[in-house]
């Protein structure tokens, strides 16, 4: 997969050498490129904001560095040379990402269906936002789409990209070594996961559940599954399935 990441800020993204995505990196499974936005632009102080039309607080970011940046990436752009601009829709087709506490809400859903692209773009923006205008062209050439990862504000996208791109990367075969730890984890199955313990079996006064030293194989993943319901239910009744609602 190869993934751009447009930003006035592209060391943010060095430590995505590290870990487990560095070494798919490394391996060639997946290519991030972070790109300085402030390249784009011509002026000597490669301004990249200015006040918003309208008047009111903060600074917007300005279309022209955006748009010369998707076009470095995305290719040059058919709309401006008088050809008619056409969407294509493919596992192939580029998805060009806006984080904004204003977008649809990140799930592990989506971070499963974006794992199945060749290609992402994330553009963050900073101060109030970005022109709309650049969601709106670049909606003209590519997939567009506005993700928040929750109700909250960060200070720009790249806190949100980087937790996007661990979502995905991770659910790039063979960038998890065991793919069943993927299975077995929280929002898979629509639940949240059970509790984990290892050795030792006591460790402070407190006792591993003995169900889970009992080798029996039927009665841990009944245990289990009890627990991801109870923990669930408690914590985020939001996700439980219409077949584990409780009985009015
Ligand atoms: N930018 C600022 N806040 C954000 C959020 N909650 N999600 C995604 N991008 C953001």
């Amino acid at each position: 997969m190869r993934i751009d990441v447009v930003t006035i800020f592209p060391e943010f993204f060095d430590v995505l050498d590290i870990s487990l995505l560095g070494k798919a990196r490394q391996t060639g499974l997946l290519e991030v490129t972070a790109h300085n936005l402030r390249e784009f632009t011509h002026d000597r102080h490669r301004t990249v904001d200015d006040t918003p039309y309208g008047g009111g607080a903060g600074m917007v970011m300005k279309p022209e560095p955006w748009g010369e940046a998707l076009d470095a990436i995305l290719g040059p752009d058919a709309t401006s040379a008088g050809e008619e601009g056409e969407i294509v829709s493919s596992a192939e087709a580029p998805v060009v990402i806006f984080p904004s506490p204003a977008g649809t809400v990140f799930t592990q859903a989506m971070a499963r269906e974006l794992a199945q692209r060749e290609h992402l773009v994330f553009g963050c923006g900073r101060y109030e936002g970005i022109d709309q205008r650049v969601f709106d062209h670049t909606a003209t050439r590519a997939e567009v789409r506005l993700v928040s990862i929750g109700d909250y504000v960060l200070n720009g996208g790249e806190v949100a990209v980087m937790a996007m791109v661990e979502a995905i990367g991770r659910l790039i075969p063979g960038v998890v070594g065991n793919p069943e730890s993927l299975v077995e984890e929280s929002h898979e199955d629509g639940l949240l996961e059970y509790p984990s313990y290892t050795k030792p079996a006591a460790w402070r006064g407190l006792e591993v559940p003995p169900i889970l030293l009992s080798g029996n194989h039927k009665a841990i993943a009944d245990w289990r599954r009890t627990q991801q319901i109870e923990r669930t239910t408690r914590v985020r009744p939001d996700l439980l399935p219409p077949d584990l609602l409780p009985n009015e």
